[in-house]
């Protein structure tokens, strides 16, 4: 099948940028903001990188999907640098942008963009010209930003104020002459905070940029399943393992039943993402070691419909969404999100359900006992019929036995 690269990559972007919303609607509107402002100052002082920027921007905090977008505000300097997942977010979000082929130099940028001019920024401590230019384009507008959540009926001289002390200790001063020059020749920038139509502004800059340099040989799916892995490892470490395995068990079970190449390959994807919808979940209630409430175990089980909502957006993936959709129906029809019965549940979930309920059963969880691999095949035959479709267990007796020699 033939893909246009530039705008898969772009679909990939669009669903990270999804991605960083599901836990806080705010964290993709101050994300906006963000970008808006940054490219901003870029299009005066360096305009070749605009187009980075804009999308480093756009994905400066994708490595905190962990984290309450909050604390930032809540934390010293000091206290953030003491913090390993806000001390780490830099790194771990340009790891997950780098992955995308043209991209590199916005992962570059993401990895600077709490450094600062005086060398008291991190993750490492760099200073002055060492910095990223493009990742101060990216501080000083992050800063205005949270300036404004502060301060919602806006002061434009204590702004500056503001933002003067900051210079040469978070910015250099020609970032600093910039950007109060696009704040007072442009009042949309100004007031930002005001604007109900964000997303058409967000749009229109985007529209108006240069268009992402692509490599005509990438490989979109495995980029796209590499993102999405990072993103997914950032948030739950045990699910990308998860994720892996569930595809070779699959795998296994859709060669038994002599499924063909292209089912085969769909089944390995759709296992790969069928949990990226748990990003949306705060860890508290993933890790939690007793029961959940009724209203966590209804945030749980919204998490298939996220995956379906995340993936729906890239057209390499579009045709996986009734297989993640429908992975926790159960064949008497108690499953959910759809309670889907018997022969409607999609015939590849079918197979990633009893995948996944033997990994789920063979592996360290924090809220269940680890059983052997003799425990959960006589627990997925017990549940033949009514989670499971017992043509599938039969199968999968045979294959999953076979892993014990
Ligand atoms: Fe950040
Ligand atoms: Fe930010
Ligand atoms: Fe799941
Ligand atoms: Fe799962």
């Amino acid at each position: 099948m033939e893909f246009n690269l530039e705008s898969s990559f772009s679909q990939i972007i669009n669903a990270l940028s999804q991605i960083i919303a599901l836990e806080n609607h705010q964290r993709i509107f101050h994300a906006w903001r963000v970008a808006v402002l940054a490219t901003e100052v870029a299009r005066k002082i360096t305009p070749e990188d605009i187009n980075q920027v804009f999308y480093a921007s756009l994905l400066h905090d994708v490595g905190t999907v962990s984290i309450d977008h909050n604390i930032f505000k809540q934390l010293s300097l000091a206290q953030q640098r003491a913090h390993p997942v806000i001390l780490e977010h830099p790194v771990k979000g340009a790891r997950i942008v780098q992955e995308i082929p043209g991209m590199e130099p916005a992962a570059e940028i993401i990895m600077d963009h709490h450094e600062r001019w005086d060398g008291e920024g991190y993750p490492h401590h760099k200073r002055n010209e060492d910095i990223n230019f493009g990742a101060q384009c990216l501080r000083i507008a992050d800063a205005y930003d949270f300036y404004l959540q502060d301060n919602s009926q806006l002061d434009y001289d204590q702004a500056m104020h503001f933002l003067g002390e900051q210079k040469n200790k978070e910015f250099c001063s020609s970032v600093y002459e910039a950007f109060s020059e696009v704040l007072a020749h442009n009042q949309y920038c100004r007031e930002i905070n005001q604007d109900e139509c964000l997303e058409e502004a967000f749009i229109e800059l985007q529209q108006g940029l240069p268009r992402l340099q692509c490599q005509t040989k990438s490989d979109v799916i495995g980029v796209t399943l590499r993102v999405f892995a990072r993103v997914i490892d950032t948030k739950h470490l045990y699910t990308s393992g998860h994720s892996q395995r569930v595809s070779q068990y699959s795998m296994l079970l859709a060669e038994a039943m002599h499924l063909d190449h292209d089912e085969i390959s769909r089944i390995k994807w759709a296992s790969l993402l069928h949990d990226a919808g748990k990003v949306a979940i705060p860890q508290s209630i993933l890790n939690k070691p007793g029961p959940l409430n009724e209203e966590e175990f209804a945030l749980v089980k919204r998490h298939p419909e996220i995956t379906a909502e995340i993936i729906k957006y890239i057209d390499v993936f579009k045709n996986l969404v009734p297989t993640v959709r429908h992975h926790h129906e159960h064949f008497d029809g108690q499953g959910y999100p759809d309670k889907l019965e018997t022969q409607q549940i999609p015939y590849l979930s079918r197979i990633i359900t009893v995948a996944d309920a033997f990994d789920a059963m063979t592996s360290p969880r924090p809220y269940q006992r680890m059983r052997s691999i003799q425990e959960a095949l006589a627990e997925l035959d017990r549940r033949k019929g009514s989670q499971f479709d017992g043509e599938i267990i039969d199968q999968a007796k045979e294959i999953f036995m076979a892993l014990t020699v």
